[in-house]
């Protein structure tokens, strides 16, 4: 078999391990796909290590997508602006980065919650890197309004100033929206990573459709608790972004598509 696998640190939770099987199965290619710690200091060398012992691709999680983004020697537009990686693929003259991230959310909200993205206003908690990767993809969906809103609001504003010239974008911190009719809101905080909400305001839910948190746990998040007191009707998790844009990895690496949804709902059931 091929050798793939996932590197994190931490890393024994990722449920890529899973979720490749799954697609290899389905999708009959013959691929190994296991999770590998790397040392927060020793990603370069683990990387190296992985790929002498022939492996062809790897995907690259918390805290070494930058690394991944500055060891590509090349990057797909949607890695070098994201400025992270979460694919790597490992080619006689070189290696390939690409970043999912945004792919799996847009396909996860458009295919399998069935909502579109054009025209609607959207609101993004968070302004780190997980934020980051999302705010291309969004906005080449046209949506009427992309705000951002972080706890520190500079760094908002610097992501604001980033991506302007892409469509509408606003920023601030979680105060900043009081008059502001949001359909959509999207939750890329760590803040569920730490059991913690982010300090919003329960008024921006008063009009929106759905909540996403791009976390998830075996119970629903604080944000999303917090969402659906306050009367928002579809609540997601990142299950299905995290399927989504390992399906994207899968086909970059296997030239197939597998089927998601199968692969989404096994996850749900063994939370
Ligand atoms: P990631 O790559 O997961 O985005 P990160 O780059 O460390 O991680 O960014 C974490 C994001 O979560 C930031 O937007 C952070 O807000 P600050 O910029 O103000 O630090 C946000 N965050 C983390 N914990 C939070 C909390 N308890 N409430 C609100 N925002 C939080």
């Amino acid at each position: 078999p091929d050798l793939y696998a996932v590197i994190g640190n931490p890393i024994s939770h990722s449920k890529s391990p899973l979720i490749h099987t799954a697609f290899a199965r389905q999708t009959n290619q013959s691929i190994q796909y296991d999770a590998r710690l790397a040392p927060l200091d020793g990603f370069m060398l683990a990387v190296e290590n992985f790929r002498q012992q022939g492996g062809k691709g790897l995907n690259v999680t918390v805290p070494f997508k930058l690394e991944a983004h500055h060891l590509s020697t090349h990057l797909t537009e949607r890695a070098r602006i994201a400025q992270a990686v979460n694919t790597l693929k490992f080619e006689n003259n070189g290696i390939s980065g690409d970043n999912t991230d945004g792919a799996g959310l847009i396909r996860d909200i458009e295919s399998n919650l069935g909502l579109s993205i054009a025209g609607k206003r959207i609101l993004l908690l968070g302004a780190g890197g997980a934020a980051r990767g999302v705010i291309l993809p969004l906005l080449l969906q046209n949506p009427a309004l992309l705000a951002i809103a972080n706890r520190t609001p500079h760094k908002a504003e610097a992501l604001q100033q980033q991506f302007t010239s892409h469509g509408h974008i606003v920023a601030g911190d979680f105060i900043a929206f009081p008059e502001e009719k949001f359909d959509i809101i999207i939750n890329a905080t760590s803040a569920s990573l730490h059991n913690a909400l982010p300090q919003i305001p329960a008024s921006i839910f008063s009009h929106a459709a759905l909540a996403y948190d791009m976390m998830y746990s075996h119970e629903l998040t604080h944000f999303l608790k917090f969402a659906q007191l306050h009367g928002v009707q579809q609540l997601a998790d990142g299950i299905g972004m995290l399927v989504e844009q390992a399906a994207e990895s899968f086909f970059i690496w296997r030239g197939i598509y597998p089927q998601t949804k199968p692969v989404i709902t096994m996850l749900k059931s063994c939370l």
